[in-house]
């Protein structure tokens, strides 16, 4: 593995040689990569991915979706789009990163992972090699990059968590969700201290209720970890939303008046608020961050 990684770290250095000389660096166009994750499945991760895109695209950014989970409620079955390819034929089958997209709602294009995901880190040097220049292309086409991801702290989701400039971590209400999302950031900040962590309470019953997890996991955080997290904010529970996922349509779009949607919308405006451009480092960078710890 680290042999392989040696060839990774070469295919990269490579290809930055090609970047702007340093002092253009900061006006060249970098994606902002968010990984959207969880301690504990089933908490809303997917059903916050492909409206927090819908939300994201009313505000003019243009947004990609990457797959990576392996699960079966997946982003294209939330928007209810059959995709014509997945991750695997970008690995297998000499697709470019173009082909393999789908479009989705409002010019929003998804990566479906499929059992490519595990693929990934099976791969020789030559698709490596594909793979990532393909990934690079997506710095310059889209604003945000957005990474649905499985939950728990697997290799696979560890990689695409610390690889990201930030972190959406979404949690529910229920005990023992809270406790793997504290979990998850004992382990991010055993790695990475820097990283941002945004926290999302999803299925609340009350405002009040989500402020007190927010600040609950704050509050551990910042004891025991010394670890400063930020609150993203809140959805409350909302039959309306598994009403949406039977129905495969984003409440987002379907129903844009609705309390889910408006905080959505909220969620959305605090995103871009929070933008600290200069701290991008954007797919080159997320590249870097993968392949050093497919090293570690
Ligand atoms: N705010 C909410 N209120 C009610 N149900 C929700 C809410 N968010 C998500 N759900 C439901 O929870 C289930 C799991 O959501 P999903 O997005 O697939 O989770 P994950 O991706 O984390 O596994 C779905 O059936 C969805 O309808
Ligand atoms: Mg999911």
């Amino acid at each position: 593995m680290s042999d392989q990684a040696e060839v990774l770290r070469r295919i990269v250095g490579n290809m930055n040689n090609g970047l702007a000389a340093p002092e253009n660096r900061k006006t060249e166009k970098r994606a902002r990569i968010i990984t959207i994750t969880s301690g504990k499945g089933g908490v809303g991760k997917t059903s916050v991915t492909v409206n927090l895109a819908i939300a994201l695209s009313r505000l003019g950014l243009r947004i990609a979706i990457l797959d990576v989970d392996f699960g079966l409620a997946n982003v294209d079955l939330l928007f209810g789009i059959t995709p014509k390819h997945t991750l695997l034929d970008l690995i297998r089958d000499e697709k470019s990163i173009f082909e393999v997209m789908t479009d989705g709602p409002n010019n929003i294009k998804f990566l479906s992972g499929g059992s490519g995901v595990e693929e990934l880190t099976r791969l020789d040097r030559k698709k490596l090699r594909k793979f990532i220049s393909n990934i690079a292309l997506l710095d310059k086409l889209y604003d945000i990059i957005l990474i649905d991801t499985g939950a728990g702290l697997s290799r696979n989701v560890m990689s695409f968590i610390m690889a990201a400039d930030e972190i959406i971590l979404v949690t529910t209400p229920e005990p023992t969700a809270i406790t793997d999302a504290y979990a998850l950031v004992k382990m991010v900040s055993r790695r990475d201290r820097k990283k941002i962590i945004r926290i999302l309470v999803n299925k609340a019953e009350t405002a009040r209720e989500a402020e007190d997890i927010a600040n609950r996991l704050l509050v551990v955080s910042e004891k025991f970890l010394s670890l400063k997290l930020n609150k993203l904010g809140y959805i409350l529970y909302d039959d309306n939303i598994v009403k949406a996922v039977k129905l495969q349509k984003p409440f987002c779009l379907s129903n844009p008046k609705s309390q889910a949607a408006r905080s959505m919308f909220a969620l959305a405006d605090a995103l871009v608020e929070n933008r600290n451009s200069d701290d991008l480092l954007g797919a080159r960078g997320f590249i870097q961050r993968v392949l050093s710890f497919f090293g570690a």
